[in-house]
């Protein structure tokens, strides 16, 4: 009899990790703050009340890169908890450094692909907001694949918002800004919340780091306000 072959299946990723170049500081800091500020996969469903020691809205941020949006979020809502997801480790570091530096106590870190820890680590109705500013946009058509913003997706991010919740977009890319705005308009169970197939024109956002890249390059934005409903 001819044996089975477990093959495993390659799933297509959102990101490549390029090591890139870290500096002294960003090293420093993976290696001193993880322990405190790093959240791991093998320590399964996340806990609010045992890691931030209270309940509170809990705000999921996917891809942070550097981690400035997420920092002056954090700082400018003491009250709400905050998970940023990312595993680019220049990023990573940058912002366990700014975490111990200003000692912002409302905010965690995950080195993971957002996807395994929607999976494994939200629980259900759990989040108030998942922000997701300027994902990859993946410009070739053969790797229009890899992008974030997809039906199935978001079918996976709906479970883990509460009613009400907010999935806020940002793309400086206008094909993904229209493909965003097509797939969260499909998607059941979500309101635009700035009006049918309507952009937001406040951002109400801080700025991103590869938003000023965009923008020095003569880049347009567009932000997405959906709400989920159902
Ligand atoms: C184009 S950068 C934008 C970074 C940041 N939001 C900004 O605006 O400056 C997109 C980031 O998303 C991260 N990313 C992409 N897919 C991801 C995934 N599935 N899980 C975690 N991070 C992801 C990449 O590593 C990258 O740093």
């Amino acid at each position: 009899m001819i044996k089975p072959i477990n093959i495993p299946l390659r799933t297509v990723k959102s990101f490549v990790v390029r090591r890139g170049r870290m500096t002294e500081a960003q090293e420093l800091a993976l290696t001193s703050f993880w322990s405190q500020f790093g959240l791991n996969l093998a320590d399964g469903m996340f806990d609010p009340a045992q890691v931030f020691g209270r309940s509170g809205e809990l705000v999921l941020e996917i891809g942070f890169g550097m981690g400035e949006a997420l920092i002056s979020m954090a700082l400018a809502h003491p009250q709400q908890n905050f998970i940023g997801v990312e595993v680019h480790p220049p990023g990573i570091g940058n912002i366990l450094r700014e975490i111990a530096e200003q000692n912002i106590t409302n905010l965690r870190i995950y080195k993971a692909d957002a996807k395994d820890v929607l999976d494994q680590c939200i629980a259900d109705a759990s989040l108030s907001k998942i922000q997701i500013y300027f994902p990859d946009p993946w410009h070739k058509t053969k790797h229009h694949k890899r992008r974030l913003i997809q039906s199935e997706f978001v079918q996976q991010i709906r479970p883990k918002l509460k009613m009400g919740a907010v999935v806020h977009l940002a793309t400086d890319w206008e094909a993904y800004a229209k493909q965003m705005m097509k797939v969260m308009s499909s998607a059941e169970g979500f309101r635009n919340c700035i009006g049918e197939h309507a952009w937001a024109s406040d951002p109400m956002r801080p700025s991103t780091k590869f938003e000023q890249r965009g923008q020095r390059l003569g880049h347009a934005v567009w932000d997405l306000v959906f709400e989920k409903n159902v």
